[in-house]
């Protein structure tokens, strides 16, 4: 075995014990039960880890990631984690948190294929498609590549509140905020793209739904 994957488990039991010296009763209060206040939706990228960035212990966040942080309103998988953190944990915030460089989204601005993941990238080749006209107007490819990482965050916020769910919590009063992020891989710095939603208006109208 090698002697990366031996460590990991070293890791744990060090980890384990640095937690137990500073609380005993740590792990214990962790078995009681969640209530996080936050759903993090990110990247599944390696140097995006949702918890480190923003402080958090285990416990404050709930997280779902995939490829390029995507909300695809019939992903399953996404759907169910947004179910629960938002009818059963009632989380007040949910953070969409792309990240600069990111090579979902890279792979999207291109044509060329690589595999099965092409059919998930088409989703941001969608966001494109919808602000071809200012992505084109950047001359400089790493400006566009930026701005593309930010407007396909903002879009995966608008699709957040275009689900069933989300805009039932609203129509049941439940006090939620969709927030947008852009993450520097090469800074550690969040960039707040201050696309905050709290409530159905701020939708088109063909996405408001009637309870
Ligand atoms: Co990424």
């Amino acid at each position: 075995m090698s002697d990366f994957y031996k460590s990991l488990l070293k890791n744990n039991k060090k980890w384990v014990q640095s937690k137990l010296d500073l609380d005993p009763q740590y792990f214990k209060k962790l078995a009681n039960g969640q209530q996080p206040p936050l759903l993090w939706i990110g990247c599944a990228d390696s140097r995006v880890p949702a918890n480190e960035i923003i402080g958090a212990q285990p416990g404050e966040v709930f997280v779902h990631r995939n490829i390029a942080n995507m909300i695809v309103h019939s992903d399953m998988n996404m759907l169910s984690v947004l179910d629960y953190a938002v009818s059963v944990l009632k989380v007040k915030h949910v953070i969409v948190c792309g990240h600069y460089g990111c090579g979902g989204v890279k792979a999207a601005m291109g044509n060329q294929s690589i595999g099965v993941i092409d059919n998930w990238i088409r989703h941001i080749k969608d966001v494109y498609r919808l602000h071809k006209k200012q992505l084109d107007s950047i001359e400089d490819e790493e400006k566009r590549f930026d701005t593309f990482v930010e407007l396909n965050v903002k879009e995966q916020v608008f699709d957040l509140a275009k689900t069933s769910i989300v805009q039932t919590a609203w129509k049941n009063n439940q006090e939620l905020t969709l927030h947008g992020w852009a993450y520097g891989v090469g800074s550690g710095i969040v960039n707040d793209l201050k696309v905050n939603i709290s409530n159905d208006q701020q939708l088109e109208e063909v996405y408001q739904l009637n309870f």
